[in-house]
This record gives C-alpha cells, sequence and structure tokens, in this order.
C-alpha cells in the first residue's frame, strides 16, 4: 500500500535543536496551512507564527513550563476568528477546519526535514494575552517546529479493522 512518505515518516518530536529555521521554510508551511480546505471555503483561521526568544518563552510559561516547548525555534498558534460558524450537519466548523489547517502544517513541515508537535496542554487564556488575541477569536493548538534532536519510535495505532467499516458501522 503507497502511503505518502511525510505520513509515514511524522512523529511528535519533544526535543529540538537550537538551529533557525530558513525565513522560506516558515513560509511553505504557513502556506501550507493557507491552502487547506474549509467549511463554505470560509478560511476562519489566523496562524501566529512565534519566533522571538522573548514570545516564545512567555508561552512555554502558559503550557506549564514544558522545557520541549520554549526549545522549537518555531511556535504557530492556530487560532480561529470565528466560533460560531456551523456546517449544515449543525456541529461548529472550527476544529474540523484547523484540524485541516493543522494537518498540511505539520506534514509540509515533515517535507521539509523538520520535527513538529501538536500542544494542546496549555493555558489559552494565558497564550490569548501573550498574543493579545481579540475576544471572541481562540487559540486552538500550538504546533512546534524545528529541527529535530530525537529520533522517536512510532507510536501504535488501531488496525485498520478497528477503525474502518463497510457499509455499516
Ligand atoms: C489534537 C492533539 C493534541 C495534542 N496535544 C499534545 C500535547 O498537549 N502535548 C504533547 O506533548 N503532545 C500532544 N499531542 C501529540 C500526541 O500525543 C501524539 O500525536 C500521539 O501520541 C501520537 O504520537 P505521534 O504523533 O508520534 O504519532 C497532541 C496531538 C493532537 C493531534
Amino acid at each position: 500500500m503507497e502511503i505518502l512518505p511525510e505520513i509515514l515518516q511524522r512523529r511528535s518530536v519533544r526535543a529540538y535543536t537550537s538551529q533557525p529555521l530558513d525565513k522560506d521554510q516558515v513560509e511553505r508551511i504557513i502556506e501550507a496551512g493557507r491552502l487547506a480546505p474549509s467549511a463554505k471555503n470560509r478560511q476562519e483561521w489566523r496562524f501566529i507564527v512565534m519566533q522571538k526568544k522573548e514570545t516564545r518563552m512567555k508561552v512555554m510559561d502558559a503550557a506549564f513550563n514544558q522545557d520541549y516547548v520554549g526549545q522549537a525555534p518555531v511556535i504557530i498558534a492556530v487560532c480561529t476568528t470565528n466560533i460560531d460558524y456551523r456546517m449544515p450537519n449543525g456541529q461548529p466548523s472550527y476544529p474540523v477546519d484547523l484540524a485541516f489547517a493543522a494537518s498540511h502544517i505539520v506534514l509540509q513541515a515533515v517535507h521539509e526535514g523538520l520535527g513538529t508537535c501538536c500542544i494542546t496542554t496549555f493555558d489559552e487564556q494565558e497564550v490569548r494575552e501573550i498574543l493579545t488575541v481579540p475576544f471572541s477569536m481562540r487559540v486552538v493548538l500550538l504546533i512546534l517546529v524545528g529541527h529535530a534532536n530525537e529520533t522517536p519510535e512510532p507510536t501504535p495505532r488501531k488496525t485498520l479493522r478497528q477503525v474502518a467499516g463497510k457499509d455499516h458501522w
């Protein structure tokens, strides 16, 4: 079965070198997020790229001081600009839209030879204040991006039989 190499190579990386990223690399990674699909093509997202050490250290604090959060030379806050819009099925669109954008970002970063980790263990209110996020908008997840300083083993996945059905549940 042929699967995209980036999908097979991706791991959550929780140790980074201090090597900075190229400006073009960062731009391509964000561009990948910009091109993601979204419900009704509303694109109600905003990607805040943090590279300044001062900002990253504040965000590390807001992420309960987890040191690998501070190690990553780039932290991308994946934010929504609309928490109210619901899809025709009645469900809120922003978690789905942002998950697509985050996947694009992560897979492009892997394509660039970089490591990533999605982080949701943070105090959203603190991150909102650091990034001056407007009242009605939310910071849904942080993505760490950098040169990996570890080679994580693959984590287990359920089998296809466990997660996929044919014509019924
Ligand atoms: C929505 C989401 C939230 C996550 N939150 C965290 C987190 O707060 N801290 C962390 O270290 N990893 C976090 N992860 C990474 C997962 O733990 C990881 O993807 C999972 O264990 C599978 O491992 P792998 O990414 O190496 O395949 C998160 C991943 C996702 C998709």
